[in-house]
């Protein structure tokens, strides 16, 4: 039997296939180890979505093998996005790598493993037929906490230009409803109290019966225990009325949307395939708000794509400043194997795009913290996720936890709070967190 430790890059996809892998290792008696070092086996679960993580991955990677020319014993893997695009390369270029696993073939692992243990080189790559992609989510095991990732669907139809997730994870492919809202009455039994659903692409998700993204999450919402549900990421093409309605009608469903725009020019926009204008973003943006006037939004932006200028990245400053997003996830353009976008004219000097994405993130960064000044004062149930050591004396922690709108909130309470809602008042804003008092005891918190 071995120890294992894995290393998670990437999204939220990531961490649960990371999860997926640590349970099926361990139902067969595998044990997890904190320290990387002392671990025998060592699998790098990756990410290729810029080449900035891919390269993250090689020196890791290269280190890992230096580590084995000592340790022959060690057994060096690489799952997800990175393994599934570089396949036998990997083996080639990594002598020291033993395994080499795509995003389809996780619950293989045990298996595999055996099999490189007797000293075979292996590289199990490509598509799967659907039950056994979906094979890979059941086993159960997660680590306790109060918050935690139920896959939903995965895999991505809708090619955006600059992405090479559509080739990486494969189309679309949805989990059948009964499955998932069993895993989360499960969760619920194991005192998890929030639920992110998370997929590629979550809100194109249809059940067998055809029913939409917002029917499941009316039915999870009738799970009393969950406290709050979240769910990420979303396209705006996918972002129908019903879903725009479930803000208003559902009390546990988080007001925060995660909505990727990418771009504020509709010339980007259409080189990008994404599939609407900027006017029809901010029109949706316009619904939310008509429907949930407190939601969060925050967003994914790109500059630097190809054929991007002045005026286009000026279209995109001004959209920042006309939805004022609660926070963006923002990058440079990276050009990536195999996707259209590398191929078009008209390349952006990295230092202009830099540039770009300083004055981005300068801006948003003002955005952000006035919005969380305009917090002070005001009371938000806070749903407490960890305790850590305070300062102060009288058996009181440092508690962290997340407002309905996930701004994260630091405050000073008893470590029982965990997984409670606690009613915090906020007192000090900065730009990425708060910090609060608890306003009265929990016991008179609403359950939501
Ligand atoms: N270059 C830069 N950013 C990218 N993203 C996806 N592909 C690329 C790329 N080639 C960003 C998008 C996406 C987020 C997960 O990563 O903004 O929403
Ligand atoms: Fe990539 Fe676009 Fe699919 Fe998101 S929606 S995973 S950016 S292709």
């Amino acid at each position: 039997m071995r120890s294992f430790f894995i290393h998670t890059f990437g999204c939220q996809m990531n961490v649960r296939d990371s999860e997926r892998l640590g349970a099926c290792l361990m139902e067969q008696g595998h044990s997890p180890q904190g320290i990387a070092s002392r671990a025998d086996l060592v699998i790098l679960n990756t990410c290729s979505i810029r080449k900035k993580a891919e390269d993250k991955v090689y020196s890791l990677l290269g280190r890992l093998e230096k580590r084995k020319l000592r340790d022959p014993n060690l057994i060096l893997a690489v799952s997800g996005c990175v393994a599934e695009q570089e396949g036998e390369t990997l083996l080639r270029r990594f002598p020291g790598l033993d395994l080499v696993l795509g995003p389809h073939h996780v619950a293989r692992i045990p298996d595999l493993l055996v099999r490189a243990e007797q000293g075979e080189k292996i590289c199990a790559v490509g598509p799967l037929p659907d039950e056994e992609r979906l094979r890979g989510y059941s086993p159960f095991h997660r680590n306790p906490s109060v918050s935690t990732f139920v896959t939903i669907m995965e895999g991505c139809d809708n090619w955006c230009s600059y992405c090479v997730v559509p080739a990486l994870r494969g189309p679309e492919l949805c989990r059948p409803r009964k499955d998932i809202l069993r895993e989360i009455r499960d969760l619920a039994d194991r005192e998890f109290r929030e639920v992110t659903l998370i997929g590629q692409n979550v809100n194109s998700y249809r059940s067998e019966d055809g029913a939409g993204f917002a029917r499941l999450l009316y039915s999870v919402a009738e799970i009393p225990e969950i406290l709050r549900i979240r769910f990420a990421t979303s396209h705006p093409l996918d972002l129908h009325p019903d879903l725009v309605d479930a803000f208003a009608k559902i009390s546990n469903l988080a007001h925060h949307i995660h909505l990727p725009v990418q771009s504020g020019s509709n010339r980007i926009l259409q080189l990008m395939n994404r599939h609407y204008t900027r006017e029809e973003y901010l029109d949706k943006i316009r619904r939310l708000r008509i429907s949930c006037p407190d939601i969060a939004v925050t967003t994914d932006m790109i500059v630097g794509f190809p054929g991007e200028s002045d005026f286009d990245f000026q279209q995109t400053m001004d959209l920042l400043d006309e939805v004022r997003f609660d926070g963006s996830f923002s990058f440079c353009y990276s050009p990536r194997p195999n996707t259209r976008a590398a191929a078009l004219p008209g390349r952006v000097e990295t230092a202009v795009a830099r540039v770009r994405l300083r004055e981005y993130q300068a801006r948003q960064d003002e955005i952000t913290l006035g919005k969380n000044q305009a917090l002070t004062e005001k009371t938000f149930p806070v749903l407490v996720e960890t305790a850590g050591p305070s300062p102060a004396t009288g058996g009181t922690f440092v508690l962290t936890g997340r407002t309905s709108s996930n701004k994260i909130v630091h405050f000073s309470g008893r470590k029982d709070l965990i997984g409670f809602l606690a009613p915090v008042r906020i007192t000090r804003a900065a730009t990425h967190s708060l910090q609060g008092t608890i306003e009265e005891k929990v016991e008179h918190a609403s359950p939501r």
